[in-house]
Protein backbone atom coordinates (compact mmCIF):
# COMPACT_ATOMS: atom_id res chain seq x y z
CA UNK A 1 0.00 0.00 0.00
CA UNK A 2 1.14 3.15 -1.11
CA UNK A 3 1.86 5.87 1.77
CA UNK A 4 -0.10 8.86 0.78
CA UNK A 5 -3.31 7.17 -1.20
CA UNK A 6 -4.01 5.27 -3.75
CA UNK A 7 -1.91 6.47 -6.64
CA UNK A 8 1.19 8.43 -7.76
CA UNK A 9 -0.64 11.80 -9.00
CA UNK A 10 1.35 13.00 -12.08
CA UNK A 11 1.73 16.68 -10.93
CA UNK A 12 2.01 19.12 -8.34
CA UNK A 13 1.48 22.61 -7.87
CA UNK A 14 4.97 22.73 -5.51
CA UNK A 15 7.93 20.83 -6.86
CA UNK A 16 8.76 19.91 -3.04
CA UNK A 17 5.21 17.81 -3.08
CA UNK A 18 5.95 16.14 -6.65
CA UNK A 19 5.01 12.36 -6.20
CA UNK A 20 6.98 9.71 -7.49
CA UNK A 21 7.70 6.21 -8.28
CA UNK A 22 9.94 4.91 -5.21
CA UNK A 23 12.56 1.84 -5.60
CA UNK A 24 11.00 -1.51 -4.37
CA UNK A 25 7.45 -0.41 -5.66
CA UNK A 26 7.47 -2.99 -8.46
CA UNK A 27 3.76 -3.36 -8.13
CA UNK A 28 2.31 -0.73 -10.19
CA UNK A 29 0.40 0.23 -13.52
CA UNK A 30 -0.56 2.72 -15.87
CA UNK A 31 -4.45 2.80 -14.98
CA UNK A 32 -6.81 4.77 -18.06
CA UNK A 33 -9.41 6.91 -16.99
CA UNK A 34 -12.96 5.26 -17.20
CA UNK A 35 -15.94 6.24 -19.10
CA UNK A 36 -18.70 6.90 -16.57
CA UNK A 37 -21.75 7.93 -18.79
CA UNK A 38 -24.90 5.55 -18.27
CA UNK A 39 -22.87 4.57 -14.85
CA UNK A 40 -26.84 5.67 -13.26
CA UNK A 41 -27.80 1.99 -15.30
CA UNK A 42 -25.09 0.16 -13.36
CA UNK A 43 -25.59 1.15 -10.24
CA UNK A 44 -29.10 -0.02 -10.43
CA UNK A 45 -28.35 -3.33 -11.26
CA UNK A 46 -29.27 -5.87 -8.48
CA UNK A 47 -26.85 -7.67 -6.73
CA UNK A 48 -28.73 -10.76 -7.63
CA UNK A 49 -28.68 -10.12 -11.51
CA UNK A 50 -24.62 -9.69 -11.25
CA UNK A 51 -24.66 -13.19 -9.22
CA UNK A 52 -27.11 -14.49 -12.41
CA UNK A 53 -24.38 -13.60 -14.54
CA UNK A 54 -21.95 -14.89 -12.82
CA UNK A 55 -23.47 -18.35 -12.16
CA UNK A 56 -24.29 -18.67 -16.05
CA UNK A 57 -20.27 -18.21 -16.60
CA UNK A 58 -18.98 -21.19 -14.28
CA UNK A 59 -19.67 -24.27 -16.76
CA UNK A 60 -17.35 -22.40 -19.50
CA UNK A 61 -15.17 -20.73 -17.29
CA UNK A 62 -14.59 -22.66 -14.09
CA UNK A 63 -14.33 -20.97 -10.58
CA UNK A 64 -16.69 -20.16 -8.29
CA UNK A 65 -19.54 -16.74 -8.11
CA UNK A 66 -16.92 -15.32 -5.29
CA UNK A 67 -14.00 -15.93 -7.69
CA UNK A 68 -15.95 -12.93 -9.92
CA UNK A 69 -18.42 -10.91 -7.61
CA UNK A 70 -16.47 -9.25 -4.93
CA UNK A 71 -18.81 -7.29 -2.25
CA UNK A 72 -17.64 -3.91 -1.01
CA UNK A 73 -18.40 -1.49 1.46
CA UNK A 74 -21.30 0.90 0.86
CA UNK A 75 -19.24 4.30 2.26
CA UNK A 76 -22.67 6.16 2.78
CA UNK A 77 -24.33 3.38 4.02
CA UNK A 78 -25.52 4.77 8.08
CA UNK A 79 -24.89 0.91 8.76
CA UNK A 80 -22.25 -1.32 7.75
CA UNK A 81 -23.68 -2.45 4.21
CA UNK A 82 -22.00 -4.73 1.82
CA UNK A 83 -23.18 -4.81 -1.90
CA UNK A 84 -21.84 -6.09 -5.55
CA UNK A 85 -19.06 -4.18 -6.78
CA UNK A 86 -19.69 -2.73 -10.17
CA UNK A 87 -17.35 0.34 -10.58
CA UNK A 88 -13.54 1.01 -11.24
CA UNK A 89 -11.31 -1.53 -12.99
CA UNK A 90 -11.74 -3.61 -9.78
CA UNK A 91 -14.90 -3.32 -9.21
CA UNK A 92 -13.84 -1.36 -6.02
CA UNK A 93 -17.22 0.46 -5.47
CA UNK A 94 -20.75 -0.43 -5.83
CA UNK A 95 -22.55 3.34 -5.29
CA UNK A 96 -22.13 6.46 -7.54
CA UNK A 97 -21.39 8.32 -4.40
CA UNK A 98 -18.98 6.15 -3.21
CA UNK A 99 -16.91 6.35 -6.18
CA UNK A 100 -16.98 9.93 -6.63
CA UNK A 101 -15.87 10.73 -2.81
CA UNK A 102 -12.93 7.74 -3.60
CA UNK A 103 -12.41 9.88 -6.85
CA UNK A 104 -12.34 13.48 -5.34
CA UNK A 105 -10.10 12.82 -2.96
CA UNK A 106 -7.17 10.30 -4.64
CA UNK A 107 -8.03 12.29 -7.99
CA UNK A 108 -8.70 15.59 -7.60
CA UNK A 109 -7.41 15.96 -3.46
CA UNK A 110 -10.44 16.92 -2.34
CA UNK A 111 -11.78 15.67 1.04
CA UNK A 112 -15.27 15.56 1.80
CA UNK A 113 -17.75 14.01 4.55
CA UNK A 114 -17.20 10.53 3.58
CA UNK A 115 -13.43 11.12 3.00
CA UNK A 116 -12.11 13.61 5.33
CA UNK A 117 -8.79 12.81 5.88
CA UNK A 118 -6.41 14.69 3.12
CA UNK A 119 -3.46 12.51 1.80
CA UNK A 120 -0.26 12.94 2.05
CA UNK A 121 2.73 13.37 -0.22
CA UNK A 122 4.23 10.24 0.07
CA UNK A 123 4.00 10.19 3.82
CA UNK A 124 5.22 13.82 3.48
CA UNK A 125 2.31 16.60 4.75
CA UNK A 126 0.82 18.67 2.52
CA UNK A 127 -0.80 21.43 5.08
CA UNK A 128 1.56 24.27 4.09
CA UNK A 129 -0.31 23.86 0.72
CA UNK A 130 -3.27 23.19 1.68
CA UNK A 131 -4.95 25.50 4.20
CA UNK A 132 -8.78 24.98 3.63
CA UNK A 133 -10.37 23.07 6.27
CA UNK A 134 -11.43 19.58 5.88
CA UNK A 135 -14.09 18.11 4.77
CA UNK A 136 -13.26 20.86 1.60
CA UNK A 137 -16.38 19.69 -0.16
CA UNK A 138 -18.47 20.34 2.89
CA UNK A 139 -22.03 18.61 4.15
CA UNK A 140 -25.30 20.36 3.88
CA UNK A 141 -28.46 18.84 5.23
CA UNK A 142 -29.50 18.60 1.33
CA UNK A 143 -26.28 16.98 0.71
CA UNK A 144 -24.95 15.64 3.75
CA UNK A 145 -22.12 13.25 2.02
CA UNK A 146 -20.79 16.28 0.24
CA UNK A 147 -22.31 19.09 -2.40
CA UNK A 148 -20.04 18.11 -5.23
CA UNK A 149 -20.04 14.47 -4.36
CA UNK A 150 -23.70 14.54 -4.31
CA UNK A 151 -23.86 16.61 -7.15
CA UNK A 152 -21.31 14.38 -9.54
CA UNK A 153 -23.07 11.05 -8.53
CA UNK A 154 -26.96 13.03 -9.53
CA UNK A 155 -24.86 14.19 -12.88
CA UNK A 156 -23.68 10.52 -13.51
CA UNK A 157 -27.49 9.50 -12.89
CA UNK A 158 -28.66 11.77 -15.27
CA UNK A 159 -26.19 10.86 -18.24
CA UNK A 160 -27.69 8.50 -21.27
CA UNK A 161 -25.47 5.19 -22.25
CA UNK A 162 -23.43 5.44 -24.53
CA UNK A 163 -25.28 5.63 -28.18
CA UNK A 164 -24.26 2.57 -30.61
CA UNK A 165 -23.47 4.50 -34.56
CA UNK A 166 -26.76 3.08 -36.14
CA UNK A 167 -25.17 3.39 -39.80
CA UNK A 168 -22.41 1.24 -39.38
CA UNK A 169 -24.23 -1.10 -36.83
CA UNK A 170 -26.16 -2.12 -39.65
CA UNK A 171 -23.79 -3.01 -42.13
CA UNK A 172 -23.55 -6.46 -43.16
CA UNK A 173 -19.94 -6.59 -41.77
CA UNK A 174 -20.87 -5.41 -38.22
CA UNK A 175 -24.34 -7.44 -38.17
CA UNK A 176 -22.05 -10.59 -39.19
CA UNK A 177 -19.48 -9.67 -36.56
CA UNK A 178 -22.74 -9.70 -33.95
CA UNK A 179 -23.63 -13.01 -34.43
CA UNK A 180 -19.82 -14.09 -34.18
CA UNK A 181 -19.67 -12.10 -31.16
CA UNK A 182 -22.00 -14.66 -29.55
CA UNK A 183 -21.20 -17.60 -31.19
CA UNK A 184 -17.09 -17.74 -30.38
CA UNK A 185 -17.93 -16.74 -26.94
CA UNK A 186 -16.97 -12.65 -26.49
CA UNK A 187 -20.38 -12.43 -24.84
CA UNK A 188 -19.53 -14.49 -22.40
CA UNK A 189 -18.22 -11.69 -20.62
CA UNK A 190 -19.24 -8.53 -22.89
CA UNK A 191 -22.43 -8.89 -21.52
CA UNK A 192 -25.35 -8.14 -24.26
CA UNK A 193 -28.14 -7.31 -22.04
CA UNK A 194 -28.79 -6.66 -18.51
CA UNK A 195 -32.18 -5.45 -16.84
CA UNK A 196 -31.90 -2.71 -14.06
CA UNK A 197 -34.26 -3.80 -10.96
CA UNK A 198 -37.64 -1.68 -10.76
CA UNK A 199 -38.51 1.78 -9.92
CA UNK A 200 -38.59 1.88 -6.04
CA UNK A 201 -36.05 -0.48 -5.06
CA UNK A 202 -33.82 0.29 -2.41
CA UNK A 203 -30.56 0.21 -2.69
CA UNK A 204 -26.96 1.53 -1.07
CA UNK A 205 -27.82 0.55 2.43
CA UNK A 206 -31.53 1.96 2.14
CA UNK A 207 -29.87 5.77 0.88
CA UNK A 208 -30.99 5.15 -2.87
CA UNK A 209 -34.05 4.06 -4.31
CA UNK A 210 -34.17 3.15 -8.29
CA UNK A 211 -36.33 6.21 -10.55
CA UNK A 212 -38.30 5.65 -12.82
CA UNK A 213 -36.33 6.79 -15.41
CA UNK A 214 -33.17 3.94 -14.66
CA UNK A 215 -35.75 1.47 -13.31
CA UNK A 216 -36.19 -1.87 -15.37
CA UNK A 217 -34.65 -0.73 -18.41
CA UNK A 218 -32.85 -2.94 -20.72
CA UNK A 219 -29.00 -1.87 -21.42
CA UNK A 220 -26.25 -3.02 -23.28
CA UNK A 221 -23.45 -2.61 -21.71
CA UNK A 222 -21.46 -5.61 -23.23
CA UNK A 223 -20.25 -6.03 -20.16
CA UNK A 224 -20.25 -8.24 -17.27
CA UNK A 225 -19.51 -5.85 -14.15
CA UNK A 226 -17.50 -8.95 -12.92
CA UNK A 227 -14.08 -9.37 -12.29
CA UNK A 228 -11.56 -12.05 -14.22
CA UNK A 229 -8.12 -13.35 -14.56
CA UNK A 230 -7.76 -12.89 -18.43
CA UNK A 231 -3.51 -12.60 -17.56
CA UNK A 232 -3.75 -8.95 -17.67
CA UNK A 233 -3.63 -8.76 -14.23
CA UNK A 234 -1.66 -5.32 -12.35
CA UNK A 235 -1.01 -7.21 -9.23
CA UNK A 236 -2.62 -4.35 -7.40
CA UNK A 237 -5.29 -5.31 -4.80
CA UNK A 238 -8.03 -2.61 -4.01
CA UNK A 239 -11.49 -3.38 -2.29
CA UNK A 240 -11.13 -7.13 -3.72
CA UNK A 241 -8.50 -9.03 -1.12
CA UNK A 242 -5.42 -10.98 -2.02
CA UNK A 243 -7.35 -12.91 -4.74
CA UNK A 244 -8.42 -10.20 -6.75
CA UNK A 245 -4.76 -9.52 -7.52
CA UNK A 246 -4.71 -10.15 -11.03
CA UNK A 247 -8.15 -9.87 -11.93
CA UNK A 248 -9.57 -7.26 -13.99
CA UNK A 249 -13.33 -6.04 -14.30
CA UNK A 250 -14.63 -6.92 -18.10
CA UNK A 251 -14.30 -3.62 -20.11
CA UNK A 252 -17.90 -3.03 -21.01
CA UNK A 253 -17.71 -2.04 -25.01
CA UNK A 254 -20.40 0.85 -25.58
CA UNK A 255 -18.75 3.02 -26.76
CA UNK A 256 -15.58 1.27 -27.47
CA UNK A 257 -15.67 3.28 -31.31
CA UNK A 258 -14.68 6.33 -29.51
CA UNK A 259 -11.15 4.75 -27.45
CA UNK A 260 -7.76 5.28 -28.92
CA UNK A 261 -6.11 3.30 -26.07
CA UNK A 262 -7.67 0.16 -24.62
CA UNK A 263 -7.34 -2.21 -21.86
CA UNK A 264 -7.00 -1.18 -18.18
CA UNK A 265 -3.51 0.27 -18.87
CA UNK A 266 -3.98 1.78 -22.64
CA UNK A 267 -1.22 -0.56 -23.91
CA UNK A 268 -3.31 -1.73 -26.90
CA UNK A 269 -4.06 0.88 -29.56
CA UNK A 270 -5.94 -1.61 -31.78
CA UNK A 271 -9.17 -4.15 -31.23
CA UNK A 272 -6.82 -7.39 -32.81
CA UNK A 273 -3.88 -6.12 -29.87
CA UNK A 274 -6.54 -5.89 -27.04
CA UNK A 275 -8.10 -9.51 -28.40
CA UNK A 276 -4.25 -11.06 -28.78
CA UNK A 277 -4.04 -10.19 -25.09
CA UNK A 278 -6.65 -12.19 -23.70
CA UNK A 279 -5.24 -15.42 -22.06
CA UNK A 280 -6.46 -17.18 -19.05
CA UNK A 281 -10.27 -17.54 -18.54
CA UNK A 282 -10.78 -15.88 -21.93
CA UNK A 283 -8.19 -17.90 -23.47
CA UNK A 284 -9.93 -20.44 -25.38
CA UNK A 285 -12.03 -17.42 -26.28
CA UNK A 286 -9.33 -15.75 -28.13
CA UNK A 287 -7.76 -19.62 -29.54
CA UNK A 288 -11.20 -19.57 -31.41
CA UNK A 289 -10.73 -15.97 -32.76
CA UNK A 290 -7.56 -16.58 -33.98
CA UNK A 291 -8.96 -19.40 -36.13
CA UNK A 292 -11.87 -17.65 -37.73
CA UNK A 293 -11.36 -17.03 -41.15
CA UNK A 294 -9.95 -13.03 -42.55
CA UNK A 295 -13.43 -12.13 -43.08
CA UNK A 296 -14.75 -13.45 -40.32
CA UNK A 297 -12.07 -11.49 -38.20
CA UNK A 298 -13.07 -8.41 -40.11
CA UNK A 299 -16.54 -8.62 -39.78
CA UNK A 300 -15.99 -8.89 -36.04
CA UNK A 301 -14.04 -6.17 -35.62
CA UNK A 302 -16.75 -4.11 -38.03
CA UNK A 303 -19.18 -4.81 -35.42
CA UNK A 304 -16.54 -3.64 -32.72
CA UNK A 305 -16.14 -0.82 -34.60
CA UNK A 306 -19.85 0.02 -34.31
CA UNK A 307 -20.05 0.07 -30.36
C1 LIG B 1 -13.28 -14.29 -19.62
C2 LIG B 1 -13.91 -13.02 -19.90
C3 LIG B 1 -13.69 -12.37 -21.25
C4 LIG B 1 -13.93 -12.89 -22.51
C5 LIG B 1 -14.43 -14.28 -22.86
C6 LIG B 1 -13.61 -11.83 -23.46
N1 LIG B 1 -13.20 -10.71 -22.78
FE1 LIG B 1 -12.70 -8.92 -23.61
N2 LIG B 1 -12.14 -8.22 -21.79
C7 LIG B 1 -12.22 -8.92 -20.61
C8 LIG B 1 -11.55 -8.18 -19.55
C9 LIG B 1 -11.40 -8.62 -18.11
C10 LIG B 1 -11.06 -7.00 -20.15
C11 LIG B 1 -10.23 -5.90 -19.47
C12 LIG B 1 -8.78 -6.39 -19.35
C13 LIG B 1 -7.78 -5.34 -18.92
O1 LIG B 1 -8.07 -4.15 -18.98
O2 LIG B 1 -6.67 -5.73 -18.53
C14 LIG B 1 -11.47 -7.05 -21.56
C15 LIG B 1 -11.19 -6.05 -22.49
C16 LIG B 1 -11.57 -6.07 -23.83
C17 LIG B 1 -11.38 -5.01 -24.78
C18 LIG B 1 -10.75 -3.65 -24.45
C19 LIG B 1 -11.85 -2.63 -24.23
C20 LIG B 1 -11.40 -1.31 -23.62
O3 LIG B 1 -12.20 -0.38 -23.56
O4 LIG B 1 -10.24 -1.18 -23.18
C21 LIG B 1 -11.87 -5.43 -25.98
C22 LIG B 1 -11.88 -4.65 -27.29
C23 LIG B 1 -12.36 -6.77 -25.79
N3 LIG B 1 -12.18 -7.13 -24.47
C24 LIG B 1 -12.94 -7.55 -26.78
C25 LIG B 1 -13.22 -8.91 -26.63
C26 LIG B 1 -13.58 -9.78 -27.73
C27 LIG B 1 -13.74 -9.35 -29.17
C28 LIG B 1 -13.76 -11.02 -27.19
C29 LIG B 1 -14.02 -12.29 -27.95
C30 LIG B 1 -13.00 -12.69 -28.91
C31 LIG B 1 -13.53 -10.93 -25.75
N4 LIG B 1 -13.19 -9.62 -25.47
C32 LIG B 1 -13.67 -11.97 -24.84
C33 LIG B 1 -12.85 -10.14 -20.42
C34 LIG B 1 -13.22 -11.00 -21.45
Amino acid sequence: MLSGGSLINDRTIDPSIQEHVSYGDEVRTFRTSLNTLGDGFVECIDDGTLQSIAAAQIPSLGGTIADKLIMVPVLEARTPTLRAGRFGWKNQHASLISFSADAYLNEVGITSPLQPTENTSMGNSVTVFDKVPDPEDPAKPSAPFGVDVEAFARFIRATKVPPRDATLAATPDAVAGSTLFDSIGCAICHTRDIVTAPAGTMSNGHTFTVPPALGNKIIHPFGDFLIHDIGTGDGIVQNGGPATRNKMRTAPLWGVRTRSRLMHDGNSTTFIDAISRHGGEAGDVRDTFVRLSDTEKRQLLAFLSSL
